[in-house]
């Protein structure tokens, strides 16, 4: 696998009732990052967790947090979940009206900015903001829920984002987020990807999740 590829695994999709001891397996196996899906039933038709599970994954692994927030007014959070153990912030275009000031925010707290895209936003939206961030997320399913199946007109939009990131001369890596698995990993690396989120692919594998990781890089060797 290229070096550059890293795997974030969404904890979404693992056992709560063991979630410390997933998040240790997910290390173990060689796991990058670990994703937290952040979820307020406003922005999107699912409620999850908040900063204090935050806080109790921080102490279960020593790998970066990447938080993504689905939540609306994403501003008012930010300095929460820092605080609880977030080192990378990923906030939506489509909830912050003042994105520029939201960014800037996020990196005077200390933290990495990353910025997310819908399916149906287009990548211009972006384009402004794109070399202040350290990620920019193009979601590859309606964000919402774990599982769902990859849309595949996001692997041509992956392509444009990064033409646009190198055009621009932006350090941005692009991270990809919705129904990855072996299948589709190499497909959305090729395009421009370096950021993998997987939730089902990881935790519901009938190999296990050490397996399950193993599969997913050498899918992108
Ligand atoms: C969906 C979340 C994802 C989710 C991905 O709104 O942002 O991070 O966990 O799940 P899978 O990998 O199961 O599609
Ligand atoms: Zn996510």
């Amino acid at each position: 696998m290229s070096k550059a590829v890293k795997i974030a695994t969404s904890i979404l999709a693992a056992d709560f009732t063991r979630l410390g001891e997933q998040v240790a397996a997910a290390e173990a196996a060689g796991a990058d990052w670990i994703h937290v899906d952040v979820m307020d039933g406003r922005f999107v038709p699912n409620i999850t967790i908040g900063p204090l599970v935050v806080s109790a994954v921080r102490r279960s692994t020593r790998l970066p947090l990447d938080v993504h927030l689905m939540i609306v007014e994403p501003e008012k959070y930010l300095e929460a979940f820092v605080e609880a153990g977030a080192n990378r912030l990923i906030v939506h275009t489509e909830t912050c009206p003042h994105l520029h000031r939201t960014v800037e925010h996020i990196h005077e707290l200390g933290a990495k900015a990353g910025v997310v895209i819908n399916p149906a936003t287009p990548v211009s939206a972006v384009e402004e903001i794109l070399a202040d961030i350290d990620q920019l997320l193009i979601m590859t399913v309606n964000p919402g829920f774990g599982g769902q199946k990859f849309i595949e007109q996001s692997v041509d939009k992956i392509a444009r984002a990064a033409q646009l990131r190198d055009r621009l001369g932006s350090t941005a890596e692009i991270e990809v987020d919705g129904g990855i698995d072996r299948h589709t990993a190499p497909r959305v690396v090729a395009a421009g990807a370096s950021i993998l989120v997987a939730g089902h692919a990881i935790f519901n594998h009938p190999a296990g999740i050490a397996a399950a990781i193993q599969e997913l890089r050498q899918s992108v060797e």
